[in-house]
């Protein structure tokens, strides 16, 4: 990775995300990096992203595998108003999915959260943690493990249900341009004031619509049809019984017939 390379790229076409860019060869995980940067006042647009996390973590309490030179492992810090903060769980992966597409030629498509894939198989991941102060959010962290040269069956835990760009591309991929084309396109979707048309994009990239799924929340699992999504990106599940329960996060998982 040539990081003052992509550093000078993103300045050259006004990148607010990446300003600055910190490059860590090794760290336990960005986010707890851009937590502390961000708790000492660091503004919005840092972002640090490390060659290799050795405590990288998933949502749920999972672990993220990612060993050096072959991935993307990236924190952003955000600092957006709360109508703002709701989007960010779509504003993320289409930001990914955009990247993607311009480097790769490949669509991508969403699993409600945020999962990304490719054949069903997972790509990339994110993570959001928001810190409030009561009910106003001060900084959001928005996380980001993207399988770009990963041999994907030679990690055990991952390789029956994971995939890289390289498993699906057959070649090496850039990843430096992965990176510089995500920053781009998260601050297109970040800064977009059109709810209706971010809502719409999403839908069309969502493979858990029109879908019947458990929806594990809260420590309870609601079943019943993914109906559709709200303007900030929250589940609409409707239950058996005809009602419409409104989800803003949780674990799906697909009812087979
Ligand atoms: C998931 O699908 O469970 C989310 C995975 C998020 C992984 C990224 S890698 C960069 C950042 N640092 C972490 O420790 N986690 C996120």
């Amino acid at each position: 990775m040539d990081i003052e390379a992509i550093q000078t790229e993103l300045a050259r076409s006004h990148t607010r995300f990446g300003n600055p860019l910190i490059w860590l060869p090794s760290t336990g995980s960005t986010m707890d990096d851009v937590r502390t940067q961000a708790k000492a006042g660091a503004a919005e647009g840092l972002v640090i992203a490390a060659d290799e996390q050795t405590k990288g973590r998933g949502r749920l309490g999972r672990s993220w595998v990612a060993p050096a030179g072959v991935n993307l492992s990236l924190s952003l810090l955000v600092r957006p108003n709360p109508a703002v903060i709701k989007r960010l769980g779509m504003v993320a992966p289409l930001a990914v999915a955009d990247a993607v597409a311009a480097v790769t030629g490949i669509e991508v498509r969403c699993k409600w959260p945020n999962d990304i894939l490719i054949g069903g198989r997972k790509l990339c991941g994110i993570l959001i943690e928001g810190e409030f102060s009561g009910d106003r959010p001060v900084f959001a962290i928005v996380g980001i493990g993207l399988n770009v040269n990963l041999d994907v069956a030679a990690v055990p835990e991952i390789a029956d249900f994971a995939t890289s760009l390289r498993r699906e591309t057959g070649r090496v991929v850039d990843r430096g341009a992965v990176l510089v084309a995500t920053l781009r396109a998260f601050q297109v979707h970040y800064d977009s004031t059109d709810a209706a048309r971010l809502r719409d994009i999403w839908r069309a990239r969502l493979d858990t619509l029109g879908q019947h799924v458990d929806v594990t929340f809260a420590g309870r699992t609601e079943s019943g049809l993914a109906e559709d999504v709200t303007a900030d990106g929250s589940l609409l599940l409707r239950r058996p019984d005809g009602s419409l329960l409104t989800l803003p996060a949780g674990e799906v998982t697909l009812r087979r017939a």
